[in-house]
């Protein structure tokens, strides 16, 4: 039981990496709160993990919603009096089947360049201010946020979702460096292609499809492979670990 009597927020916890961590955070002994903006998803998993005997609470959010993340924040603390970890997972933008356009700055809608980074970026920041001082008043805290290779390399077509995922990775490092002296750990997983509804269409093409699979491991990565990866950081494993910028990727950001 890696994460026994902890509390956990995982943003985004309806669909893909975030239920696959909310899986694997409860059968390691957490709390989990699902902060989802989809009801039907966050309900069900939140179903899932209590008829298995797990402590699960679904509330649903906006993360780009000021208001949606401190009364949210709120109720987790009366509920459970603490918060341990924090996985900043959701995000959108990276999917030809979403309402943004997956294109270049010369193509991108200022609109839609605003709306992804007002989920993406924006939501990490205002979860993070939010829980912070939650964490401040422990004395501890755990925060994982989930970038993207885009973070780290310069893929093109979507980039607006790669701006946002830059500024979380920058968002990591700054947030690990202030808030190190309160033991509160910030580290940041840079996914790459991983079998997800987010690019499920794109998979579903099979010339498409093997250009992710050109990568060291030869194959696109499973979203539990991804909640191990942020298991791993969200435990006292990884006490010495702050401001890590970690790819999970199976080896393409290294070639
Ligand atoms: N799938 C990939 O290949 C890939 C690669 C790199 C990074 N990522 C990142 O991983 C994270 C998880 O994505 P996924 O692959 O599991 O995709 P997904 O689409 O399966 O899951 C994303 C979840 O976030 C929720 N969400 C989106 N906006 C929200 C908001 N404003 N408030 C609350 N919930 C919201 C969605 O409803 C959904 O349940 C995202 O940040 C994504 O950018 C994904």
């Amino acid at each position: 039981m890696r994460l026994s009597g902890k509390v956990a927020i995982i943003t985004g916890a309806g669909s893909g990496q975030g239920k696959a961590s909310a899986r694997a955070f409860a059968e390691q002994g957490a709390a989990v709160v699902i902060a989802e903006w989809n009801t039907e998803a966050g309900k069900q998993v939140e179903e899932e993990l209590k008829s298995a005997g797990h402590d699960a609470l679904f509330i649903q959010t906006d993360i780009s919603s000021e208001e949606n993340v401190q009364s949210m924040v709120e109720e987790v603390k009366n509920h459970y009096g603490k918060i341990d970890i924090l996985f900043n997972n959701a995000g959108i933008g990276f999917s030809s089947r979403s309402r943004f356009a997956m294109a270049s700055v010369l193509e991108t809608p200022l609109q839609d360049w605003n709306s992804i980074l007002g989920i993406n970026l924006n939501g990490v920041f205002l979860m993070s201010k939010y829980v912070i001082p939650i964490m401040i008043e422990q004395g501890r805290g755990s925060i994982i946020n989930n970038s993207s290779l885009n973070g780290i390399i310069g893929v093109t077509g979507a980039d607006a979702y790669t701006a946002s995922k830059g500024g979380v990775v920058a968002l990591t490092r700054v947030m690990a460096a202030d808030y190190g002296k309160h033991n509160i750990r910030v580290n940041c997983i840079c996914p790459g292609a991983i079998n997800t509804p987010m690019i499920g269409e794109v998979l579903d093409i099979p010339e498409i499809a093997k250009n992710y699979e050109t990568g060291p491991l030869g194959r696109v990565g499973e979203p539990e492979e991804i909640a191990q990866a942020a298991l791993f950081l969200a435990s006292d494993e990884a006490s010495y670990i702050t401001g890590v910028i970690l790819p999970v990727d199976g080896g393409w950001s290294a070639v």
